[in-house]
């Protein structure tokens, strides 16, 4: 290795948006692996609104790879994290920086030590895919650093690895997760379904209802649902198949009507196969489901689907209207049932687990 004499560094920076599941992953058929029981799909949010920004650094001086979350030091010794690492090194390839007269040998990556700062700049682990950012960013980033080409694929497949949900973060706009056949995993990848701009009148809206980490995680609520859900195969086998198909056709055709009427129906699947998990698991809560009422009766009202909505693992609503217009008339309605709260009340919010979302009256 080329300038090993002196002590220097060497680092890499990107950034990777969170993504919200229109047609959801819930079943793992190889826990190591991460390979699911259906494919899904998502889309990509606007990486200035929910994003992880990590920084990764390479120099002969580190003695160990190390990591750090939003500014805490985390440990790497978890599979995933070793499992990301491992196959990134396995195909890091040679790098040059002239400059600073720094010259990396693929070899060489095997020596060498990293470390790894990562920010997310929304609530971690709460119900708002923030693994997803994280581990698609962590990917992306040590392939960046470690010039790791994207052939087929591969660099997704990693990233699924780390969180399933992960390897969609790769893409922006409209993204599928292919299950894939292979024991290897080598063919459960994300592709991407349709740009940014393919679509780009659409708005998405969260609200927060509560930023506290969901109680059970993603991971553990999946497994238990596998083991336990009679429901579970039936959707993986029957339903979903169906709804990939219908969901890629809504998004080419940008027919928003079926988009919503398809994320709606998953979500209600989703969280129908969580209450029929043994025990049930409860991911959202009562102000979740004023949400939904809210939005079934404006859609009643305008005289068809105007707004989707859909939940992952936790209580906070991701909303979906076809362009701003619509986006601000739920919006009005939205404040108009949870008025934003008062000085004092938003105390007692910060201190206390009430919801942020509350109820007019
Ligand atoms: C409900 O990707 O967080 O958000 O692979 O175990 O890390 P692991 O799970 P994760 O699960 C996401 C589940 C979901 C649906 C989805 O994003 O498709």
């Amino acid at each position: 290795m080329a300038g090993e004499a002196q002590s220097w560094v060497l680092m890499a920076t990107a950034r990777a948006p969170t993504n919200i599941a229109v047609i959801k992953y819930w079943g793992k058929r190889d826990e190591a692996l991460i390979l699911p029981i259906n494919d899904s799909i998502s889309v990509t949010l606007d990486p200035d609104h929910l994003s992880a920004t990590t920084t990764v650094a390479v120099s002969p001086s580190f003695k160990q790879d190390r990591m750090w979350l939003n500014g805490k030091e985390i440990s790497l010794s978890g599979g995933r994290y070793q499992n990301c690492l491992r196959e990134i090194r396995k195909r890091a390839g040679d790098v040059e920086d002239e400059k600073k007269g720094i010259r990396i040998k693929k070899e060489d990556w095997e020596k060498l030590h990293l470390h790894i700062a990562s920010y997310n700049n929304f609530p971690t682990a709460a119900g708002l895919a923030s693994s997803a950012a994280g581990f698609a960013c962590l990917v992306f980033t040590l392939a960046k650093l470690m010039n790791v080409k994207d052939e087929h694929g591969d660099i997704s497949a990693i990233a699924r690895q780390g969180s399933g949900s992960a390897c969609r973060s790769m893409y922006g706009g409209f993204v599928k997760w292919m299950m894939g056949n292979d024991a290897d995993g080598s063919d459960s990848i994300a592709v991407q379904l349709a740009s940014h701009t393919h679509w780009d009148d659409l708005v998405i809206i969260i609200a927060v209802v509560s930023s506290k980490q969901k109680e059970t995680s993603s991971t553990t609520g999946m497994r238990e649902s596998v083991e336990t859900s009679p429901l579970l195969e039936y959707r993986a086998k029957t339903v979903v198949p169906g709804r990939v198909l219908q969901m890629e056709e809504a998004i080419n055709s940008r027919d928003f009507a079926s988009l919503a009427r398809l994320t709606c129906a998953d979500s209600n699947q989703f969280h129908a196969i969580c209450l029929d998990t043994s025990p049930p698991i409860f991911y959202m809560n009562d102000t979740s489901h004023r949400i939904i009422s809210l939005v079934e009766r404006l859609n009643l009202s305008e005289g068809s689907l105007q707004v989707a909505y859909t939940f992952d693992a936790g209580p906070n609503a991701v909303l979906i209207a076809p362009n701003r217009k619509v986006a601000g008339l739920l919006l009005q309605r939205l404040l108009f049932q949870f008025p934003p709260p008062t000085d004092s009340e938003l105390a007692s919010y910060i201190l206390g687990d009430k919801s942020i979302l509350h109820e007019a009256g």
